[in-house]
């Protein structure tokens, strides 16, 4: 088998990548480990910066997201027992878009086999080969028979998890990382969200934040241990410490359910550099993970490959390789700026065990000084909203 790019993962990095090549008449084909149900099905985070948006447009699957995506103006923070807002359209002039990453999956994979594309499903022990010379490959075994797939260039997108990085020698990367002392215990509930907005929760017993999905799905979190076992967390427990961590009206009006999903996530900072060798490219969570607070992760895969596509394309067209020589240092330079946010905003909202009452201390002042400054809520703000792409 031959093609131009093979992309390893049919994770929102891959399949994006794979269509905006695409739309530039470049041919891809995608080898993922899981089954389209299961991809389809996974629920991950939900907060689309307008960059994201953007390109999504640009992309052209962005008319569910235009139809069921809520567009939201700022968010809440809850601290000492009290909320308060930080308007991001007033600071910023722009907003995001709470749309799930899983409906984004679920877009991508029907535009890119509507218009033909190729992802091969269940393709096991997937290993890439030579790519620091002209002809990478890609090998692989889908029901039961090796394959092998010849390209010019290989798109790591297989996650943290995933093949690519590994097989890059060890001496030709710096990894650097920092794991926290808890944990996310995360559920989906068919409820309505208590506020219109995202209400990120400081509180004594750990951190809480209210998301949500569409008028009719929240999407909650508390701050657990990170061994945390789900069966210690029946549904009733969580709503209850959901209440206990929220206060005041809204925890009066919590409207609890069954929960559809409950997951542990762990809570890591991570970056590999540098991001290309050769002709294999490293992007998404297959080169960085941030933690959650600050909603960066999808947004950050969208950013290199939007860097990625573009490297790409200029190639093909011209045979020029400044940009993909460019690529690693312009993805990283933003990638850094994403974990500062997300470590600080982690920093902010989370209890660490252990921590000494002048720390406590500390962390009050910063949420009083980031919720009660025009200057610090806007440096909130246009981080969070994203900065600027490249
Ligand atoms: N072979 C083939 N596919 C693999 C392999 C492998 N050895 N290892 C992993 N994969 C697949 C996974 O099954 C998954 O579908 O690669 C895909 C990686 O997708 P994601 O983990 O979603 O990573 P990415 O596409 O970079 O998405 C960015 O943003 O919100 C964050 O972490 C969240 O996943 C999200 C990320
Ligand atoms: C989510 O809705 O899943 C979500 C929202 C904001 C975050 C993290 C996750 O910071």
């Amino acid at each position: 088998m031959r093609t131009q790019v093979g992309i390893v993962g049919a994770g929102p990095a891959g399949l994006l990548l794979s269509q905006l090549l695409h739309l530039q008449g470049i041919e891809t084909v995608i080898l993922e480990r899981r089954s389209r149900e299961y991809v389809e099905g996974r629920i991950r985070a939900g907060v689309l910066e307008q960059g994201t948006v953007d390109l999504l447009e640009e992309a052209q699957v962005g008319a569910r997201m235009r139809r069921l995506g809520l567009v939201h103006e700022g968010i809440e923070i809850s601290f000492r027992g009290e909320r308060h807002r930080i308007d991001f359209r007033a600071l910023t002039g722009k907003t995001v878009t709470v749309y799930g990453q899983t409906e984004i999956t679920r877009d991508l994979i029907a535009a890119r086999l509507g218009a033909g594309g190729k992802i091969v499903f269940e393709a096991e022990d997937v290993s890439v080969h030579d790519f620091d010379r002209d002809r990478p490959k890609i090998r692989f075994r889908k029901d039961g028979r090796a394959r092998e797939l010849v390209c010019d260039f290989i798109g790591g997108c297989d996650g943290f998890h995933g093949v690519c990085r590994g097989s890059v020698p060890q001496d030709a990367l710096t990894v650097h990382e920092r794991t926290y002392p808890f944990a996310w215990l995360g559920i989906l509930s068919q409820t309505p969200p208590v506020s219109d907005e995202l209400i990120y929760c400081h509180h004594e017993r750990g951190f809480a934040l209210f998301s949500m999905r569409s008028p009719g799905l929240s999407r909650l979190y508390i701050q657990c241990a990170p061994d945390e076992s789900l069966d210690q967390w029946p549904d009733a427990r969580i709503w209850d410490e959901l209440r206990a961590r929220l206060g005041g009206d809204a925890a009066a009006a919590l409207q609890s359910g069954p929960s559809l999903e409950k997951s542990v996530t762990p809570m890591r900072s991570f970056v590999a550099e540098p991001m290309r060798f050769g002709r294999l490219f490293l992007a998404g969570d297959a080169a960085h993970i941030v933690p959650p607070t600050g909603a960066k992760g999808l947004n950050l895969a969208v950013a290199d490959v939007r860097v990625l596509a573009r490297a790409l394309a200029e190639f093909y067209a011209s045979g020029r390789s400044d940009l993909i020589e460019a690529y690693s240092d312009t993805c990283v330079r933003r990638v850094w700026k994403a974990q500062r946010f997300s470590w600080w905003m982690t920093s902010m909202l989370h209890r660490f065990p252990g921590r000494n009452p002048f720390e406590d201390q500390l962390q009050l002042a910063e949420l009083d000084y980031v919720t009660g400054s025009k200057a610090a809520s806007t440096a909130l703000a246009e981080n969070y909203v994203g900065l600027p792409l490249q």
